[in-house]
């Protein structure tokens, strides 16, 4: 069990961007005063003990992915239904698939998925994974500087998914902006302009997408769209256009922001803490602890919604049915009565493993293996090649940009000597 903290949960306002950069002593505070919490500036119930999480994660009969159940008190409310005519006026409104499914609806998806990303084909792919990881160090390592996010952290995981989608990876910036876009209108609130740029920006992806669903379908490739495109049989009708777009809207997001931010965060942590640079590079057997301790210690999906299906009781909170319930994953883990000396970065902790990063239950990530393959691989080259990394600016004031769902750190001045 940690100390009793001193602070007030009204001492705290998630709204605040300094809070949002660095929520651990609120997260702290919630869980010992009042750990289903609800927003009093949304709405919504933020749960933030381990245990607690898992039951929301777990327990989907209760606890719906379908947010369409409360859409009345989403986060943009009537900006939501303005962004989504646009969409269907001129492309593919939001339909529910995949993450926004429960069972047994999320299963027929959910299998498709899984087929493809398999721990085979992520072995398969490690060889092209690598030469990405070095051919982008090739770019910067002699300079002894870097943008550390535009260089690396962002195309890595973004060449890498693009290519699993049989997408050209000199368009990498162009989906990152396409990605950022589709998260937008779930994450921070928005004005009507922006929201507007911002269906646009969607608009011009889903319309570069049809064209390439087409391609697939008249020219299969090896690649993760022609096996969507194609895919039906056994107990599965094909997929429609609306829910090829609303999948490929899942990788694009999955792929690109949260295994860029966790790469940011493992290097930030590098820095902070210089003395692992050393320790990784001559034990990089220990690689694989420090991505899973990284990854619970400042986890890159900081929480997700659910809406309750019925009136439910969590931590001495009723929460009424239909409300919007957010699972703080990086809450939960730093959970003192589940991880001993939570705030600790601690390379040695036995239970690292158990962290809820990559969630729990049916929505547990698809792509975990593939992103856990992706952080082992840049630590690794980054810490074999790379020596004495240090911020060559500060950071901002705050770190993170303000987002109620991911973590984001959009830059990262670094300057180093080659080993
Ligand atoms: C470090 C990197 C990553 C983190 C921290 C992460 C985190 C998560 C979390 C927390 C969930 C659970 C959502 C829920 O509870 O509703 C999830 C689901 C998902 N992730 Fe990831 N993810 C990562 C990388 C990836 C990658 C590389 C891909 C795609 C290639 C991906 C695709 C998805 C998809 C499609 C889902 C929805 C699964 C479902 O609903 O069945 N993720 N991810």
């Amino acid at each position: 069990m940690s100390q009793t903290t001193t602070h007030q949960v009204s001492d705290f306002s998630f709204m605040d961007p300094q809070v949002m950069s660095d929520p651990y002593e609120f997260y702290e505070t919630l869980q010992q005063q009042q750990p289903v919490y609800q927003m009093p500036e949304t709405g919504m119930f933020m749960v933030t003990r381990y245990e607690s999480v898992r039951q929301v994660l777990t327990n989907p009969d209760i606890f719906s992915n379908d947010t369409s159940l409360a859409a009345d008190k989403s986060l943009q409310g009537d900006i939501a239904a303005q962004y989504q005519a646009i969409l269907e006026s001129r492309g593919w409104g939001h339909i529910q698939t995949l993450q926004r499914t429960d069972p047994p609806e999320h299963s027929r998806y959910r299998k498709l998925l899984d087929r493809v990303f398999t721990a085979s084909r992520v072995k398969e792919l490690g060889p092209a994974v690598d030469d990405i990881s070095h051919e982008l160090i090739d770019g910067f390592s002699s300079a002894g500087s870097c943008e550390f996010v535009e260089q690396y952290a962002m195309p890595f995981p973004g060449i890498v998914i693009a290519e699993q989608l049989g997408l050209d990876r000199s368009n990498i910036a162009t989906f990152k902006s396409w990605g950022d876009a589709m998260l937008a209108i779930a994450t921070k609130p928005m004005d009507a302009d922006e929201m507007a740029a911002t269906a646009e920006i969607e608009l011009e992806a889903q319309h570069f997408l049809a064209g390439v669903f087409e391609d697939r379908r008249a020219n299969p490739q090896s690649d993760l769209i022609s096996a969507l495109v194609h895919a039906h049989g056994d107990d599965m009708e094909p997929l429609n256009m609306h829910e090829l777009q609303n999948l490929m809207h899942q990788l694009i997001t999955g792929g690109f922001e949260t295994t860029q931010s966790a790469i940011t965060h493992a290097m930030w942590l590098l820095v902070r803490q210089p003395e692992l640079q050393d320790a990784l590079f001559a034990e990089p057997d220990k690689i694989k602890k420090f991505v899973e301790e990284s990854l619970r210690w400042e986890s890159p999906v900081q929480g997700l919604f659910r809406v309750t299906r019925r009136d439910v009781e969590l931590d001495g909170t009723m929460i009424p049915a239909g409300s919007f319930v957010i699972a703080r994953y990086a809450a939960a883990n730093r959970d003192a009565e589940k991880f001993v000396c939570p705030h600790k970065f601690d390379l040695e902790r036995k239970n690292a493993g158990a962290h809820l990063a990559f969630g729990s239950g049916p929505h547990f990530c698809v792509g975990a293996m593939l992103a856990r393959r992706e952080l082992i691989t840049a630590i690794t080259h980054l810490t074999q090649r790379l020596k004495n990394i240090r911020l060559a600016q500060p950071l901002p004031d705050p770190v993170h940009q303000f987002s109620l769902a991911f973590y984001p750190i959009k830059a990262m001045e670094l300057s180093f000597e080659q080993r």
